[in-house]
């Protein structure tokens, strides 16, 4: 005979909330089957991810509004390689702790810079695919946290990263860290900001206010990443610049020259660049920029800056530069830049189905949308924990 035992009740009781909360599920250790489709897996709650509606406020404005002052990160607080969600996070427009949702992301990029809705959606997309857990909608801007588990059942290696984990999203030969197979690509480097100075000084405009060779211009990122590359060339043996890491590295100087300046008069000048890459918060009296910046604005640009030194992409192979094959037609599109990214991205996600499927997929559709790819038709494809 069965005797009602407190641990039966509870687990009973347990059972009945997740049932009526989510009646269309069972959780898998129920029913088995592929992972992903209980409301409850391992320990992790299920939550769904929804694109958020595009902002309608879309106009210039200053930037910290009142609410938001600087509020050194402590401790405990992720922070990572990229100095603008840094500086989000800093000003409590992304959660201070560093930890964030696919909505949060898109909302912070699109409040503080004024990012489109499609090219936020689709970045914070393969953060989360890539660097966070898509099963409880999160991902750190910095390194592992405990707030961020592996997906249930480490379908995708045992850590999730956060940002700051080297291949997907952090990469080489960006603007302020070296590269991973150089030396610390976590920090921000004085060493490499003071030679970004130098080329301001060698390339920048004159500003009656900011002095003369201080303003930052397209010409100065066109010398700079081109120095920048030509440097890891030679010291990163293991350099990685196939073509989605080349392309997301110019959209970083993109990012610079379109995200950073001054909206009222559209400079960005030494003291604006170093409130963001140094001190990692916005300039005084800074206005984000006047227009939603969207996916092909970014990619002009960045092909602009990409043309005064043209490059093939590729890789170090013990240290000899081997450039890669074409992936797709021979002449390199931005649906090889999308291809080359699933090829990052774990086909493990794919094998999923119920609620965390549903996750994916809506990552998985937001991710391509900029590239004009149907993502059913380009899935994950890579290993694993890479
Ligand atoms: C800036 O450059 C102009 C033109 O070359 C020069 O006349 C001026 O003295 C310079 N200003 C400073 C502060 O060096
Ligand atoms: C960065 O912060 C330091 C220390 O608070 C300050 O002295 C400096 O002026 C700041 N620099 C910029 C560019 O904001
Ligand atoms: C932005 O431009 C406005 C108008 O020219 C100016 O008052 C403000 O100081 C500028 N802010 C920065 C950070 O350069």
């Amino acid at each position: 005979m069965l005797s009602i035992t407190p641990t039966l009740l509870l687990a009973a009781a347990a059972w009945l909330q997740t049932a009526s909360a989510f009646p269309a599920t069972t959780p898998d250790s129920i029913i088995g089957g592929k992972p992903g489709s209980g409301a409850t897996w391992q320990g992790q709650k299920y939550v769904k991810i929804v694109v958020p509606p595009v902002q309608s406020d879309t106009g210039i404005k200053l930037i910290p509004d009142a609410q938001h002052p600087f509020v050194a990160p402590g401790p405990n607080d992720q922070r990572g390689p990229c100095p603008g969600l840094n500086t989000l996070a800093n000003h409590g427009y992304l959660p201070h702790n560093g930890i964030a949702t696919f909505e949060q992301l898109i909302y912070a990029v699109g409040e503080g810079f004024n990012m489109e809705h499609d090219l936020a959606s689709a970045l914070s997309a393969l953060a989360i695919l890539g660097r966070g857990n898509a099963y409880i909608n999160k991902v750190s801007i910095g390194f592992a946290s405990s707030e961020v588990p592996p997906l249930p059942g480490q379908i995708d290696g045992p850590t999730a990263g956060g940002l700051g984990k080297h291949g997907r999203f952090e990469g080489d030969v960006s603007q302020t860290r070296f590269d991973i197979g150089e030396g610390d690509y976590k920090n921000f480097q004085n060493e490499l900001y003071d030679e970004f100075l130098t080329y301001v000084g060698r390339y920048g405009d004159d500003s009656p206010v900011s002095g003369n060779a201080s303003v930052v211009t397209v010409k100065v990122m066109q010398e700079y990443k081109y120095h920048r590359f030509l440097q890891e060339q030679a010291n990163d043996p293991n350099l990685e610049f196939s073509i989605a890491r080349m392309i997301i590295s110019y959209d970083e100087a993109a990012f610079v020259v379109n995200f950073f300046p001054n909206g009222t008069d559209n400079i960005i000048d030494t003291y604006t660049l170093g409130s963001f890459f140094r001190n990692q918060t916005f300039p005084e009296n800074w206005h984000r920029r006047s227009s939603p910046g969207d996916f092909t604005f970014i990619q002009t640009a960045a092909a602009n800056i990409l043309n005064a030194h043209p490059l093939v992409p590729g890789t170090n192979q013990k240290g000899v530069w081997t450039p890669d094959a074409p992936l797709n037609t021979g002449s390199v599109s931005f649906t090889d830049v999308h291809l080359n990214i699933m090829q990052s991205l774990s086909s493990s996600l794919v094998q999923t189905e119920g609620l965390l499927r549903d996750n994916v997929n809506t990552l998985l559709q937001a991710l391509a949308k900029p590239f004009g790819v149907d993502y059913t038709k380009v899935p994950p494809s890579g290993k694993p924990g890479q």
